[in-house]
């Protein structure tokens, strides 16, 4: 007998919809698997049977059984390929019947036991295969996100056995409810309540969160740099729909999302370690790998102590932080990952940590200073808008009561300043002001004529590039959302000129 069903395989965080076709006929007893099945769906085969006898079903091999997995030129990987075949297959021998599959979407990795585990990528495996499905069958684990990607009837189940019996369901029975939108519960940072001093830091964290913009602090041992960092995850926007579809989606294909919850509910905040090799920042076409870069799209990438990352590393970063996109090539795979992530970086001016600090003295020699420098690239600290001084803290800052707002109050400035960006952006579909590109900017970050002047002049007093002034631009555009302007003043656009240099203000001694 013939029988199909459908199923669907993931390139980067896209999904494609792959048929599987079932064929059982008299001849030599004998699985055939083909269209371009990797090694873990040819195994699939000892699997499934094993699976199908330990639930019950009689199956025996008397049969030439031919699979097929169409588009046949498409490479298949992957073990969500069990459940599928099973189903295909056990129709195809007479087994089951076959009514309703071939407008059926499946997807599932079997236990030899029967038991189904959850797959990677539901999010976005159920969105494949539109117009040619009525219906998604997922394993249980993976029902919220499933209900989150899909609008059609949906079942989950645990077992092989349970999953065939839907299938024998009428599709109207086929409404399961996933459990409420329970995210990841975030973990609980540090509040800025706790911060002493550091206003233009602060302020900086601030401007950061609302627009999206690349952040460098800049300062001595213990100053409060990384706490800071630490602080911001208290502070971003909230999600809108889109982007945390986005995010979520990224984390569904890492196999990240924790099983049984739906969405991610807030920005991922994503600390690697200085000693990640390139493949775990960036990505790679092994098995695929999704690099910290892309699990920080819509979110922040963390990287405390610049310096110690490898140059090389660093400057892979370019592309993402210019496209908000990786590319990776791998043989035959190209993977497209976005990763549109907020910077941000931490590093001591010095080796010794002590330059510019008043009260102490940097030791190190200016050959050592400068090779400290030159651990980051040029290109890479052009595109961070925001570079400023967190410097040693007084002893009256040091001693004094802790006198600063707390994180809920600098969050709601930050969630108003994105609404008003999302208002004014628009269909373009741009989140935030740091997305904005080419014409959008001078489009939306529009300056009177006092104001040209000055950025003409400052563009030949720091010898400003073409990207600077971009993101200055777009610095100030975030000052001014910030105070709930409509158009950028002066004060506006010497905040983003000095916020951009502001940890000069540590490179001497
Ligand atoms: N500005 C500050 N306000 C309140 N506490 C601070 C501040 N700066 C430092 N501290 C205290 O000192 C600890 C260390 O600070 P933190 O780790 O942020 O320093 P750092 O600048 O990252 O130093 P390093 O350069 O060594 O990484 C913090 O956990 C906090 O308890
Ligand atoms: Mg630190
Ligand atoms: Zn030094």
């Amino acid at each position: 007998m013939y029988t199909q069903v459908w199923t669907a395989v993931l390139a980067g965080v896209e999904s494609q919809a792959v048929r599987v076709e079932c064929h059982a006929a008299q001849g030599l007893p004998k699985v055939v698997l083909t269209g371009l099945p990797d090694k873990a769906i040819q195994e699939a085969v000892p699997r499934i049977f094993s699976a199908a006898r330990l639930s019950g079903l009689p199956i025996s091999l008397s049969q030439r059984i031919v699979v097929n997995l169409v588009p046949g030129d498409l490479r298949k990987s992957g073990t969500a390929f069990d459940l599928p075949i099973a189903i295909a297959l056990l129709a195809a021998v007479g087994l089951r019947p076959a009514d309703g599959l071939a407008r059926t979407l499946v997807v599932g990795e079997l236990g030899l036991d029967g038991r189904l585990e959850p797959a990677r990528g539901v999010l976005s495996l159920v969105g494949a295969g539109s117009g040619e499905v009525d219906r998604v069958l997922v394993p249980t684990e993976n029902l919220a996100e499933a209900r989150a990607g899909c609008s059609l009837p949906l079942a989950a189940a645990s077992t092989l056995r349970e999953a065939l019996s839907w299938m024998g369901r009428d599709t109207r029975e086929w409404q399961a409810e996933a459990p409420p939108l329970c995210g990841v519960p975030r973990e609980a940072g540090p509040d800025l309540a706790f911060v002493r001093g550091q206003r233009q830091a602060r302020r900086a964290l601030e401007i950061a969160a609302a627009g999206g913009h690349n952040l460098l602090l800049v300062g001595s041992p213990g100053s409060g740099k990384t706490l800071l960092a630490r602080c911001l995850p208290g502070i971003l926007p909230p999600f809108s729909d889109a982007e945390r579809l986005e995010a979520s989606r990224i984390h569904s294909v890492a196999g990240l999302l924790p099983s049984r919850h739906g969405l991610l509910n807030h920005r991922p905040f994503r600390a690697p370690h200085a000693t990640i090799s390139d493949a775990g920042l960036i990505g790679s076409g092994r098995s695929p790998h999704v690099g910290e870069v892309s699990l920080a799209h819509r979110g922040v990438l963390f990287l405390d102590e610049l310096p110690q990352f490898r140059r090389p590393t660093l400057e892979q970063l370019r592309q993402p932080l210019e496209d908000g996109r990786v590319l990776i090539s791998r043989a035959a795979l190209r993977l497209d990952l976005p990763s549109r992530f907020t910077l941000i970086a931490a590093m001591n001016p010095c080796p010794c940590g002590m330059l510019g600090d008043p009260r102490r003295h940097c030791r190190c020699p200016e050959l050592e200073r400068r090779r400290y420098a030159e651990r980051i690239s040029g290109p890479v600290l052009d595109r961070i808008d925001l570079q400023v001084a967190v410097p040693a803290l007084p002893p009256e800052d040091l001693l004094g009561a802790p006198n600063s707002e707390d994180s809920a109050a600098v969050a709601e400035r930050v969630a108003q300043a994105r609404l008003r960006q999302r208002a004014r952006h628009g269909a373009s579909g741009r989140e935030a002001n740091a997305d904005l590109e080419g014409s959008e900017i001078r489009a939306v970050c529009r300056l009177g004529e006092e104001e040209g002047q000055v950025l003409g002049r400052a563009i030949q007093r720091e010898s400003l590039s073409g990207r600077s002034v971009d993101r200055v631009l777009k610095v100030a555009r975030t000052i001014a959302d910030l105070a709930g302007r409509e158009e950028i003043v002066l004060g506006d656009l010497a905040e983003a000129l000095l916020l951009r240099t502001g940890r000069q203000g540590l490179a001497r001694d």
